[in-house]
């Protein structure tokens, strides 16, 4: 029969549940896997199909879950076969609760955490990453996060105690509780009551509170790290022009999308005469700020930017008219021990005493020894595009 009644679950109920059961046991076991293994050359493209199929999982479990409710609340619900035991109903009841809560907040917290940062392991589906109304902030990926990780130990616990009371179902009480899920036996209360009706509220209760505190933690313990380039407050200028604001910005290919970073500290000293086309500057980086959506660790760390032991980037370079608005400034980029030409062409206009420069320089990761281990593109491109823009005035 496709229907519940009072006591048996149909074969669409037990379709819901072992499929939804299956597909939670696997994104639980793929979540845990990835978290215990490091981030590596080695294991990054390992680690993009694990996540891209957890995530994929995830969000089939969201649609699955959507279903399995509406059919749910269309049903009766098979009662309790000891309705006596009111601990172990109220406990059990609980726990069907916490299940249902985390068939939506698992899902849902991991998708606003994956919309929310850029790049990494994308969904594998057709219809698009990102979500209406989740902006692209670490806050709000670093928030979502949070709740993923305190609503999986809710998780981890609730399966464990479902488990173990339909396992104490089958072999020490040897009812039909198992059997009514597994191929839909059909069984009621020896007794013919119910559940108390408290008990129903209660639970319902209980859950409820677990789950809004796991979602107002991060609210309340939030930090405000977003990933906005920062004005260039912090950049002190000499030479002729003083930078007023400006951005320096560089973009990978990584897993094949487009992921750009930000590097928001930079001080910039440019002598440029404007009759002559002719000038010098010198931009001073501090990468240990740099941002790159999800991976800002991996590309902090030693295969990288290795900014524990480089703080520091240096360009210095010569600045020549080339035609009209269009200069170059030719010279060397020092970045992690390397110094390397780099020519960056930019777009000068120059009104009175305030100066507008766009422009941008394409680099290659592997001049500087970085992702020595990243042998193909496959994981992270090898071009580096850098773009930069600066408002001076003298
Ligand atoms: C090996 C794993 C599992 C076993 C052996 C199992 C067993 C059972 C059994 C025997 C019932 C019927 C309980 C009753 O009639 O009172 C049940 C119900 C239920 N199970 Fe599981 N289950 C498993 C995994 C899961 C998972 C992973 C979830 C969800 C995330 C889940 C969610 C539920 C819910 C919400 C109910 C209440 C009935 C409903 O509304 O569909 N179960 N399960
Ligand atoms: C049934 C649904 C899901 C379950 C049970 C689940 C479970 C887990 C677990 C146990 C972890 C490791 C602990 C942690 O770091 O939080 C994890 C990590 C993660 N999950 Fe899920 N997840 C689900 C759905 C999703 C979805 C739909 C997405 C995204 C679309 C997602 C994205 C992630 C990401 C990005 C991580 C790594 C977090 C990090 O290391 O910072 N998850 N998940």
């Amino acid at each position: 029969m496709i229907k519940n009644s009072t006591s048996h679950y149909g074969s669409v109920s037990r379709a819901l549940h072992w499929t939804i059961a299956v597909l939670i046991i696997i994104a639980l076991a793929l979540g845990l896997i990835g978290d215990n293994i490091e981030r590596s050359a080695d294991s990054a493209e390992f680690l993009q199909r694990l996540y891209s199929v957890h995530k994929t999982i995830g969000v089939t479990v969201l649609f699955l879950a959507i279903i399995r409710v509406v059919w749910a609340i269309s049903q009766p619900k098979p009662a309790a076969l000891h309705p006596d035991r009111t601990l172990e109903t109220l406990a059990a009841e609980t726990v069907h609760w916490a299940l249902y809560a985390a068939m939506f907040v698992m899902p849902l917290s991991g998708w606003i955490m994956h919309a929310a940062e850029t790049g990494f392991a994308p969904i594998l589906w057709p219809f698009g990453q990102n979500l209406p109304f989740v902006p692209k902030s670490e806050t709000v990926a670093h928030s979502a996060g949070f709740i993923h990780m305190l609503a999986s130990y809710v998780l981890y616990a609730s399966l464990a105690a479902h488990i173990m009371g339909a396992l104490k179902h089958a072999i020490i009480d040897r009812d039909a509780t198992l059997a009514r899920m597994a191929h839909g036996k059909s069984a009621e209360p020896a007794s013919g009551a119910k559940p108390a009706g408290w008990i129903h509220t209660v639970s319902a209760a209980a859950t409820l509170a677990v789950f809004a505190a796991i979602i107002a933690i991060p609210f309340v313990t939030a930090k405000e790290t977003s990933v906005a380039p920062a004005p260039v407050a912090s950049a002190e200028t000499a030479g002729e022009w003083q930078v007023q604001s400006g951005a320096i910005e560089f973009t990978v290919i990584q897993m094949g999308a487009e992921v750009t970073g930000q590097l928001p500290d930079w001080t910039a000293s440019i002598d440029y005469d404007p009759t002559t086309g002719e000038g010098q500057t010198e931009v001073i980086i501090d990468t240990s700020t740099l941002s790159l959506g999800s991976v800002t660790d991996q590309a902090k760390g030693a295969e990288f930017f290795d900014t524990s032991n480089y703080q520091t980037a240096v360009f210095t370079a010569d600045i020549s008219r080339v035609d009209g608005t269009t200069h170059v400034a030719n010279g060397t980029l020092t970045l992690v021990g390397e110094t390397v030409p780099v020519e960056l062409v930019f777009d000068l206009t120059v009104d009175g005493d305030q100066a507008q420069m766009t422009g941008s320089a394409s680099l290659d990761r592997r001049d500087f020894g970085m992702g020595a281990g990243y042998t193909d593109e496959g994981t992270v491109g090898f071009a580096v595009i850098v773009d930069v823009t600066v408002t001076a005035t003298r």
